[in-house]
């Protein structure tokens, strides 16, 4: 089978810098903000695995549903014998596992491409895939999906299915969500196809608590996010001075999550040689998780120059993963 050429690439200095770089440009910035791409490394990959079996985050069991019934659909929306299945942003592939299954057991001639920024979690996918089906062809790529997308234009002629599940779309602002699927529309081909999991507006009490959990997962995630940097930066960031905040505004659809500092005080970043100054009470801006309702999904995709070719929802019409072919 052809198949994407993608690799393994190790931590590298590189990353440490940029991770630095872009600590220190959130951290200048009025108001302060820290990129959530960053949340996830060992530690952070965990929690995320324990915030998705937490029973208020609706969104894993109903895009979970969305896939588990409706498999043999979205193999027939594929409607090739071969393909690469790529995935962005893949995570612990709990889900996907369904489609890899049934694609398998339907005899697919298809190889999958996880690709995601945390080394840790692909290293644990790839080896839990293996054990599970030796046959099955995975190729991972470790790194940031802006970069590794340009790789995708070295591909050959198979037909491309590409996966962003988990509405993780929703942690980019509108205006980089439409640029961020344009530049994934550069390198399909008219019969390729993209599929993409959106959180869907609800019961603002329902959203509110999905990120905001009495038994505090949520907020330690997020506060794992300065453990982070003060384990690989040296910084002397003292957890029990910051909180975890949870808005939802249910006009715009826009949850936010917020550290904030609960007192006046100074945090050093050793490996920056910076110090940064915190007034009581001020936050960092550190995650957007935008909910849609099916007007926006369906101008999302015109503006970015795709048209939705069918909408899968759970029962609840909670998610929708929406199958999108160029336009
Ligand atoms: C919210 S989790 C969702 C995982 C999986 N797609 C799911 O639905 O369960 C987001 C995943 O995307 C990865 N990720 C976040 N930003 C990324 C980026 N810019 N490039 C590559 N991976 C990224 C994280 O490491 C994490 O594993």
């Amino acid at each position: 089978m052809k198949s994407v050429y993608l690799s393994m690439v190790s931590k590298t200095e590189e990353a440490t810098s940029t991770f630095g770089e872009d600590i220190s440009k959130g951290l200048s910035q009025q108001p302060k903000q820290l990129p959530s791409k960053y949340f996830y490394d060992a530690k952070g990959d965990q929690l995320f695995q324990d915030i998705m079996n937490m029973p208020e985050y609706y969104l894993t069991n109903a895009e979970y549903e969305i896939l588990d019934t409706q498999k043999s659909e979205i193999l027939e929306l594929i409607g090739a014998d071969t393909f690469d299945l790529i995935e962005l942003g893949a995570g612990d592939g709990t889900k996907t596992k369904l489609l890899l299954e049934h694609f398998l057991e339907e005899k697919a001639d298809f190889c999958y491409s996880p690709i995601d920024i945390s080394g840790n979690v692909l290293r644990q996918l790839k080896s839990d895939l293996q054990r599970r089906w030796p046959e099955l062809c995975c190729e991972p790529l470790q790194g940031d999906y802006f970069k590794i997308l340009e790789d995708l234009a070295l591909t050959h002629d198979v037909k491309k299915v590409i996966l962003f599940l988990g509405a993780n779309i929703g942690n980019f602002t509108r205006e980089r969500a439409q640029a961020f699927l344009e530049h994934v529309g550069d390198y399909m081909r008219q019969e390729d196809m993209l599929l993409v999991g959106f959180d869907l507006k609800k019961d603002p009490e329902v959203i509110l608590n999905a990120y905001n959990d009495p038994a505090g997962i949520t907020a330690a995630f997020n506060l794992n996010l300065l453990e982070r940097i003060n384990r690989e930066l040296d910084a002397d960031f003292d957890l029990d001075q910051f909180k975890h905040w949870e808005t939802y505004d249910p006009i715009t659809g826009a949850t936010r999550s917020f550290i904030v500092s609960m007192t006046d005080q100074e945090v050093r970043i050793g490996a920056l040689e910076k110090t940064f100054h915190f007034d009581a009470w001020e936050a960092i801006d550190v995650e957007l998780s935008q909910k849609y309702d099916v007007p926006m999904i369906e101008k999302l995709a015109r503006e970015a120059g795709f048209e939705v070719v069918k909408n899968l929802y759970d029962e609840k019409r909670y998610f929708v993963d929406s199958v999108w072919k160029k336009r």
